[in-house]
């Protein structure tokens, strides 16, 4: 079956209203804690992705059930340590750094081995960055060159730990919170900031978690083993999958978007700011409090001049995934934009700095690279005619999303391969685009 997408225009004008996926992070975050309540946990509006259905698949492997009913996934949760494990099991997390990151955490007293494996892309990932804490709580975990796959098997007894998260990543905050509920004690994080999803869901709970805010990071401190019961969850709109939507309409001509019902979490705007200093427009409206987290529907027009910018480092992190879609803005601004320590987006489903610049040089954009930095010199007028093939070799969703943004709006007569890359996080994109005008084969 044909695996690749053709687009040959430009999108014309546009004035909608769109609802985007449901966010992956929260999704993902909002399974694992109902595997660990007691009784019947009720989501709504679960994102039905590949990452999201992988993790389904995980925890019914461990012995939680789960049923659809309607537009709700019931999931019967046993309490914190609930796994029923009589035997070796392996669990398959797909595409997802989230969710082999983060059901680790919960395996910290698993009765015997589990083994995590997942795709070409999650099996060139760095997992030290979990196995550290890991082992300090006491867990017994194994795996060459910290590479999947990973075997791990949990301790009878473990204990709580004091840790410096010092990369700023939300997958290994949420690892050692995770691994902390199934610990005696209280264990303490001091984690530098990124997206704090998973401390919001465990408040709203009223899981007894504190989180000190101090300057650059955060102080967490969780109290183990305190059981919660079966809740019920909404799951709001991605930023990440919104994101390219508001770039499709910032560089098109005389358009306007509404997205409905998007999550607004700070530690994930970054975007918003970081456009919004490059003389976008773009409005939170309706803005409310939904299960302990913020929501608010996203209002964005074209934007004929755009101006670079001199990226503020303290934004990386609430920006991270989305870089790829800010640098073709960067490519379309007026001056230059400059962008620092930028190492994480080489840690991601592909390398995605070293994969930026190569599609920047392959748009006819000059790009400089130091390190981890770098220099995009911006054309407002720049435009494309020629033919472009685009490979995606570790089937990267948000390098084929960049792809397709950038057809629609620079030009050029594009095939763009791996569309299967879209079913890891946003199933409906190319539905949603061909509804609001783009001519896409
Ligand atoms: C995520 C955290 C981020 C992000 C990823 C999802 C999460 O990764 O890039 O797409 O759900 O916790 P890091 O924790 O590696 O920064």
């Amino acid at each position: 079956m044909k695996n690749h997408v053709s687009i040959k225009n430009k999108l014309k004008d546009f004035n909608k209203t769109i609802t985007v996926s449901s966010d992956k992070s929260i999704s993902i975050r909002s399974i694992l804690l109902a595997s660990q309540a007691i009784g019947v946990s009720r989501i709504s509006n679960l994102l039905e992705s590949e990452d999201v259905l992988n993790t389904l698949k995980a925890v019914k492997k461990l012995g939680i059930s789960y049923k659809k009913v309607g537009n709700v996934y019931n999931i019967y949760g046993y309490g914190l340590n609930g796994f029923n494990l009589k035997k070796k099991i392996t669990i398959n997390a797909g595409n997802s750094g989230t969710l082999a990151r983060l059901i680790l955490g919960l395996l910290v007293k698993s009765k015997s081995e589990v083994k995590i494996i997942g795709d070409k892309s999650l099996s060139k990932r760095d997992f030290s960055r979990v196995i550290k804490p890991l082992k300090l709580f006491g867990v017994n975990i194994k795996s060459k060159r910290n590479l999947l796959p990973i075997r791990i098997c949990g301790a009878e007894f473990l204990r709580p730990i004091s840790y410096n998260e010092e990369i700023g990543s939300a997958q290994v905050k949420s690892c050692i919170i995770l691994s902390a509920l199934n610990t005696p004690g209280v264990s303490i994080i001091n984690s530098r900031k990124s997206r704090n999803h998973t401390e919001l869901m465990l408040k709203f709970l009223n899981y007894p978690i504190q989180v000190k805010k101090a300057k650059g990071y955060d102080k967490i401190l969780v109290k183990g083993l305190s059981q919660f019961k079966g809740f019920k969850y909404n799951i709001p709109g991605d930023i990440s999958s919104a994101s390219f939507f508001i770039v499709l309409t910032l560089l098109s001509l005389k358009s306007q978007l509404i997205i409905k019902n998007v999550n607004v979490n700070k530690s994930r705007i970054g975007i918003i700011s970081i456009l919004n200093k490059m003389g976008a427009k773009i409005k939170l409206k309706e803005r409310k409090i939904y299960n302990g987290e913020e929501v608010a529907s996203i209002h964005v027009e074209s934007k004929k001049i755009l101006k670079g910018i001199n990226c503020p480092p303290k934004l990386n992190s609430s920006a991270i995934d989305e870089f790829l879609i800010i640098f073709l803005v960067a490519a379309r601004a007026h001056g230059i934009s400059k962008f620092k320590n930028l190492g994480e987006m080489n840690k991601k489903e592909s390398k995605r700095l070293d994969l930026a610049v190569n599609f920047l040089k392959l748009i006819g954009v000059k790009v400089e690279r130091f390190n981890n930095d770098i220099k995009i010199y911006g054309n407002p007028k720049l435009e494309l005619s020629k033919n472009v093939k685009m490979n995606n070799f570790l089937k990267d969703h948000r390098i084929f999303f960049l792809s397709c943004i950038t057809a629609l709006t620079i030009g050029g007569k594009w095939k763009i391969y791996d569309k299967d890359s879209i079913n890891t996080s946003f199933p409906s994109f190319l539905k949603i685009l061909k509804s609001i005008g783009a001519k896409i084969n």
